[in-house]
C-alpha cells in the first residue's frame, strides 16, 4: 500500500500542510526541530488512528490549538481510500480521537525509542511483540486490553483483605485471555525469528547468529488449564505480595547475536542496527497478514551506522514498498525523491 497525500491542520508544528510523496523511497532532510520526526507521526496516526510517540492525544494539536485535522489518501492495488481524522478537545476539558480506520493499512515504525526493545526493562520487549502482533492479527490489541482489565480487577482482590474467595472467576478469565496473548506472541516471535536470520545478516554484511525467543514461565505449554495450576501454585505467594506473578504480563523476549545476549554487549551501532533489523523483520510476514506491504516510517535510521552498513540498509529499504526516511544530513540515495523539512513545511529538494 501506499499514502497518496497528506494533509495536515494544526498538528503539531504543521499549520497547514499538503504532501503528496512518491510511491516508493522518500528522503526527508532537514535541520533539527523542523518537523522530520512530527510528520513520521502524522502519516502514522493517518494509517493507524493512533501515535508511535505519545498516548495522550492533548500532545498533538499545535499548541493552543483546540483541534487538529489529518486527511489523506490510502493507495492499495484495489483501490483508493481516502481516510479522515479528527482530534478535538470537549467542553469537558478532555480529548477525543474520531474518524476512519482503514483495515489493510499499516506503518512499521522505527526510531530512536527502539533501542530501548534491547537495552531497556521487559515491558519495552513485550510492548514490542504485542506491537508486531497486532499488526498481524486483528483480535491482539482488543485481547491485551481486556487482559489488562482482567489483571486489574484481579490484582485490586488481592490487595483487599479478605477477598481471595472472590478471585476463582478472574482466574479463569485471566488464564483463558492470557493463554489467548501468549498463543500470538509465539507465533509473532516464530515469524520474526526466521526473517531476521535473512536480514540482520544482510544488513550487517557478515555472518551472524541472531536468534529471538520467547520467554515465560508456563514454558511449553499451550492450554489456559496450565496458567491456572500457575496461579494456583503461587497463590500464598501472591497473597503476601498482592500482585498477580504469573501470566504474560511478566514475560520477556530474549534476543541473542551470535550466543551473547543483547543487553549485555556494548556497541550501540550494534544494538541501533539490531533494533533496526527487528522492524525490518515485520515487514514481510505484516505484508502476507495485511494483504499489502506495510508502509515504513524511519526516523533517523542512518545515524550511527557505518558507511558500509548504511549501504546495505539502503539496499533493503530500497526492495520495500513505500518509505520514509528522515536524516539530518543530506544524503545521497540513488532513485529516491528527495525533500526538505523546514519550520512545519515540506518542499522538494
Ligand atoms: N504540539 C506542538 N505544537 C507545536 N509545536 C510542537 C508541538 N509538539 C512539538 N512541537 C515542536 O515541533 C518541532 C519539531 O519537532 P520534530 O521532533 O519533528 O523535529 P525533527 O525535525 O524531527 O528534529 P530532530 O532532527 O532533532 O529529530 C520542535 O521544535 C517541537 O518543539
Ligand atoms: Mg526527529
Amino acid at each position: 500500500m501506499q499514502i497518496g497525500c497528506l494533509v495536515l491542520r494544526d498538528f503539531r508544528n504543521y499549520q497547514t500542510l499538503s504532501y503528496r510523496p512518491t510511491g516508493r523511497l522518500n528522503v526527508l532532510t532537514g535541520r533539527n526541530a523542523q518537523g522530520k520526526t512530527n510528520l513520521l507521526e502524522g502519516l502514522g496516526v493517518l494509517l493507524t488512528g493512533r501515535s508511535f510517540r505519545t498516548s495522550r492525544l492533548a500532545d498533538l494539536p499545535s499548541w493552543g490549538a483546540e483541534a487538529t485535522m489529518l486527511g489523506g489518501d490510502l493507495i492499495h492495488t484495489e483501490g483508493t481510500r481516502t481516510v479522515r481524522r479528527t482530534i478535538q478537545r470537549l467542553e469537558d476539558g478532555t480529548w477525543q480521537s474520531a474518524g476512519d480506520l482503514c483495515p489493510w493499512a499499516r506503518a512499521i515504525v522505527f526510531g530512536w525509542q527502539d533501542l530501548a526493545i534491547l537495552n531497556g526493562p521487559p515491558a519495552a520487549r513485550r510492548g514490542f511483540i504485542d506491537g508486531f502482533a497486532a499488526r498481524l492479527f486483528p483480535g491482539h490489541l482488543p485481547a491485551l486490553l481486556r487482559y489488562r482489565q482482567i489483571l486489574a480487577r484481579r490484582n485490586r482482590l488481592l490487595q483487599a483483605a479478605g477477598a481471595e474467595g472472590r478471585l476463582a472467576p478472574w482466574d479463569e478469565q485471566l488464564a483463558a485471555t492470557g493463554m489467548e496473548l501468549i498463543d500470538r506472541r509465539r507465533r509473532a516471535v516464530a515469524a520474526l525469528s526466521t526473517e531476521l536470520a535473512r536480514v540482520y545478516p544482510a544488513l550487517a554484511g557478515e555472518r551472524h547468529k541472531v536468534a529471538v525467543a520467547y520467554r515465560t514461565s508456563l514454558g511449553e505449554a499451550t492450554e489456559p488449564a496450565a496458567l491456572l495450576a500457575a496461579l494456583e501454585r503461587r497463590r500464598a505467594e501472591e497473597a503476601r505480595r498482592r500482585l498477580t506473578l504469573v501470566g504474560p504480563h511478566r514475560d520477556d523476549l530474549a534476543i541473542e547475536l551470535n550466543g551473547t545476549d543483547t543487553r549485555t554487549f556494548g556497541s550501540r551501532g550494534e544494538q541501533r542496527l539490531l533494533a533496526l533489523a527487528l522492524r525490518m523483520a515485520e515487514v514481510l510476514p505484516v505484508t502476507e497478514a495485511a494483504g499489502t506491504a506495510p508502509v515504513l516510517l524511519l526516523d533517523d535510521a542512518l545515524s550511527e551506522l557505518d558507511s558500509v552498513v548504511g549501504g546495505n540498509v539502503l539496499r533493503e529499504i530500497h526492495s520495500a514498498e513505500q518509505v520514509f526516511l528522515t536524516s539530518p544530513e543530506p544524503l545521497a540515495v540513488n532513485g529516491a525523491a528527495r525533500w526538505i523539512v523546514e519550520s512545519g513545511e515540506v518542499s522538494a529538494a
